[in-house]
């Protein structure tokens, strides 16, 4: 979890008048008078709200993150799972220092497989989807439908269905000049975005080969406690859990596996042939996820890019990106270009905290009534991790339009707090791909 950064400032709760102004006098003769575009909020003006669902590590982050992005933000309704979980990210916020801008009272707290509806409907402007992958399809539609803007993490689908519905809600989004800022926060560094336009503008040549790599330590795990149902045991470990996060090459990995997609210009792979395992992992917690992925993705264009995961303890941890070209190597978390042996570009500049970023970015477009949609590449790269997962599983190379239509739906019959859906571990060459 990133660090919450902690700022002051006073929030004046005033609101709506200003909404309900730009509403009328946007479709009005008024319009062009005014400097705000048709959707927007007033410069600094009118207060947003922002709904949070999801109030884990990353969701606490982002509010934070929201917060902090705007002089008149608030923070007015949570939605968790849990309770215990919702709680204990109020409290942190508000130890941060952000309690001026927390307006969350008991009637804004909502519990359960349905609390993301309660928040969206509850008056929101802006909604942070922070919960497992799992769901994000189905809250982002809901979050769309209802007109709000929205930051969604990453990865934003698990499955075939879902990766099919977050591209029509972004297409939906981008018609209704919502904002979709996406939480592959590499797009937002100002190192990265300095060092993929070195390398998008030809500074290493053609692109021939790409390395991605994200090799860390095991995940944390929750033992099970009296009264857990099985469905409960699943969600407190869910990112063990295939059906929840979409293991971790799609959780995790898709981090470098967008920034593979970025090098490319978000063309898609044609195809790609993974193999994979689990060695490591023990116990009911460590649910069906593998523990190690290498896939090899190949584009039309005959590049390959070699991607490979692990989550082990005691081994070396390895997170880097390599681009070699026709020309010259890019070492991108160095931030270097290098031609003929020779360092021939460096990123120099700040590189910001990204996080930050993210939310600066997406509450300015708000602000201004330039929406800002990252919803093509956040699907594709989504996508990416997932017809990896599926290749390694399967055993069998998948191509790009096979991921696209697969028919594999992870969603389990119902959610209740009862039974959970049954684990099974892939075994290559005997999971078939649907
Ligand atoms: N961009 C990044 O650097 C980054 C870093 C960490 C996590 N993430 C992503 O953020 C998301 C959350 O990860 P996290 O680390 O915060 O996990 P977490 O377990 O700390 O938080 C997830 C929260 O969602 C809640 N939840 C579960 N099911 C829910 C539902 N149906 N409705 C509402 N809430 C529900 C859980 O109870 C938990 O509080 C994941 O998609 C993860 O991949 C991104």
């Amino acid at each position: 979890m990133p660090d919450l950064p902690v700022r002051s400032t006073v929030n004046p709760p005033s609101r709506r008048d200003f909404l309900k102004t730009t509403s009328v006098v946007a479709g009005g003769a008024l319009a062009g008078q005014l400097a705000i575009a048709p959707g927007a909020f007033a410069a600094g003006g009118d207060v947003l709200k922002v709904g949070l669902v999801g109030c884990g590590g990353r969701g606490t982050g982002a509010a934070a993150q929201a917060l902090n992005a705007d002089p008149n933000v608030q923070l007015t309704a949570m939605g968790d799972a849990f309770s215990d979980r919702l709680e204990g990210s109020l409290a942190s916020l508000k130890e941060s220092g952000l309690t001026a801008k927390i307006a969350v009272d008991s009637d804004h707290k909502f519990v359960g497989f349905d609390a993301y509806k309660q928040v969206i409907d509850s008056g929101v402007d802006v909604v942070l989807l922070t919960a497992p992958p799992h769901f994000r399809p189905a809250h982002l539609a809901y979050a769309v439908e209802k007109g709000k803007h929205v930051f969604a993490e990453k990865p934003v689908a698990v499955d075939g269905p879902g990766i099919r519905s977050v591209f029509a809600t972004s297409a939906l989004a981008k018609e209704k000049k919502l904002c979709l800022v996406s939480g592959l926060c590499w797009r937002y560094d100002h190192g990265m975005r300095a060092t993929f336009d070195q390398i998008r503008s030809g500074a290493i040549g053609d692109i021939e080969v790409i390395q991605a790599t994200y090799n860390t330590s095991t995940l944390k795990k929750f033992s099970r406690q009296p009264g857990w149902s099985d469905m409960e045991f699943q969600l407190r470990n869910w990112q063990h859990m295939v059906w929840l996060s979409g293991d971790f090459n799609t959780e995790q990995h898709v981090h470098s596996l967008d920034k593979v997609a970025w090098a490319m210009g978000d063309e898609p792979p044609v195809q790609c042939t993974g193999s994979g395992g689990r060695i490591a992992r023990t116990g009911p917690e460590s649910g069906n996820v593998y523990d190690h992925f290498s896939v090899v993705y190949e584009y039309a264009n005959g590049v390959k890019a070699f991607a490979s995961c692990r989550q082990i303890d005691g081994c070396s941890n390895d997170v880097s990106d390599h681009v070699w070209g026709s020309k010259g190597t890019c070492d991108v978390f160095a931030h270097s270009v290098n031609v003929g042996g020779k360092t021939a570009w460096k990123f120099k500049g700040k590189k910001g905290d990204m996080y930050q970023t993210e939310h600066n970015e997406l509450f300015a477009a708000i602000r201004s009534g330039t929406p800002i949609n990252n919803g093509d590449y956040m699907t594709k790269s989504s996508l990416m991790a997932i017809m990896g997962r599926m290749s390694a599983y399967s055993g069998k190379t998948i191509t790009w339009e096979q991921a696209i239509n697969s028919k594999e739906n992870l969603t389990p019959t119902s959610y209740e707090w009862g039974k959970a859906p049954e684990l099974l571990v892939a075994i290559p060459g005997v999971t078939q791909f649907v």
